[in-house]
């Protein structure tokens, strides 16, 4: 990390390129911001990606007695604060032009997949091509590019344009209890077949901001079984995987996140896993330990363990066929005899490996 600061009439500017590689330095940073010899505050990041919890809060304590801009180059990090009310802006102005759709034809989309594959090692050549035509052509008129063949060698180019696309194609919406009937289920039947097992191992597959890995230990910790159960929560998007560790969102989804704690059947007080900060919530800590956080593709990577209960929903409606039924092995070989698989709403077993344990709730038990 590397901090530079000065002040010109009231205003104290910090610099920081690099990302936080120590407490200690995390401290320096917080002294310097803490140290009040300044009316407003500009904090410029040049290469930061995550943010430490630590300065998340005293940032969001600070927010409410001065002013602060914070400037970011990061799309994925602004896009992150901006949802938790952060008095943040985008480094480079994106000239918001509505450009006409461009007309791609398969062909050039496969090309354009594949050399991001070499560039950047993650491969969408699977994902269904109406999802990322209609992607494509969000992140190109987004950005600044007018010629379509600029935009790509710029893509190319550029990792900050790359994560901008790569955050347009992997859709990250979640909430919690989401399909409240779901999680009923889960409560109710579910945990009854696998109590019996002395260490109960679950895994949220494409966790998104861990909101379902947080209804799952919730759900755990009303049966008494949380002390003896894990939880994995995997992404393979490394910005939302590092901002769902956190734990924190924002204030105004507290409601619908009680609403649905309440219609999934539970019957304690949502407050009672929760501390509020003003602008956003934090999941208690003794929830945040029976998770564990880990970077895991279902497209490129392998088998990583073997569970108890998968829930992988609203992710497999993203890839092809072909694409699905790999996962579906994938998953297959993931859950020991007799575990269960939850998909999304939308989401069908297109194979052998699964029989139907309760189909409208899509949930199904390996045979
Ligand atoms: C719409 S969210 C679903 C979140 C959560 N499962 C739910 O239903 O609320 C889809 C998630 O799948 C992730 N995803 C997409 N492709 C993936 C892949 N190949 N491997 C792992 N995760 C993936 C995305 O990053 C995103 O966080």
């Amino acid at each position: 990390m590397k901090l530079n600061f000065y002040t010109v009439s009231n205003t104290k500017f910090i610099f920081l390129s690099g990302s936080f590689e120590s407490l200690k330095e995390q401290r320096e940073f917080l002294y310097l911001v803490t140290k009040r010899d300044y009316l407003y505050l500009k904090i410029y990041f040049f290469d930061l990606k995550t943010i430490p919890v630590t300065i998340l809060k005293s940032i969001n304590d600070l927010k409410s007695k001065i002013e602060i801009k914070i400037y970011i180059y990061s799309f994925a990090l602004f896009k992150y604060l901006r949802a938790l009310n952060m008095p943040v802006y985008l480094s480079y102005k994106n000239e918001k032009k509505l450009k006409k759709e461009i007309d791609l034809n398969q062909y050039e989309i496969g090309d354009f997949l594949k050399s991001i594959y070499f560039k950047y090692g993650l491969d969408f050549r699977g994902y269904r091509l109406d999802s990322i035509t209609r992607r494509l052509n969000e992140s190109f008129s987004q950005s600044k590019f007018t010629d379509f063949r600029i935009y790509k060698k710029a893509v190319l180019d550029d990792v900050f344009l790359f994560e901008n696309l790569f955050l347009n194609f992997s859709i990250s919406v979640s909430s919690f209890f989401r399909d409240e009937s779901v999680f009923k289920f889960v409560k109710e039947y579910l945990f009854s077949y696998l109590e019996s097992f002395s260490h109960i191992k679950i895994w949220s597959a494409g966790s998104s901001s861990a909101k379902e890995a947080v209804s799952i230990a919730i759900i755990l910790d009303e049966l008494g079984l949380l002390d003896r159960a894990t939880i994995y929560a995997t992404d393979f998007n490394p910005y939302i995987l590092e901002y769902s560790k956190n734990l924190i969102y924002p204030i105004n989804e507290l409601n619908d996140a009680k609403l649905a704690y309440q219609r999934a059947g539970l019957s304690f007080d949502f407050d009672k896993y929760i501390d509020i900060h003003g602008d956003f919530f934090e999941i208690k800590n003794y929830i945040r330990e029976s998770i564990v956080f880990s970077r895991h593709s279902l497209t490129q990577d392998g088998v990583f363990n073997e569970f108890h209960l998968i829930l992988c929903r609203n992710v497999l409606i993203y890839f092809s066929y072909e694409l699905q039924l790999k996962v579906l092995k994938l998953l297959s070989d993931s859950i020991n005899r007799q575990g269960f698989l939850v998909l999304g709403e939308s989401e069908n077993i297109l194979n052998r490996f699964f029989e139907n344990f309760n189909l409208d709730l899509k949930i199904f038990k390996k045979i």
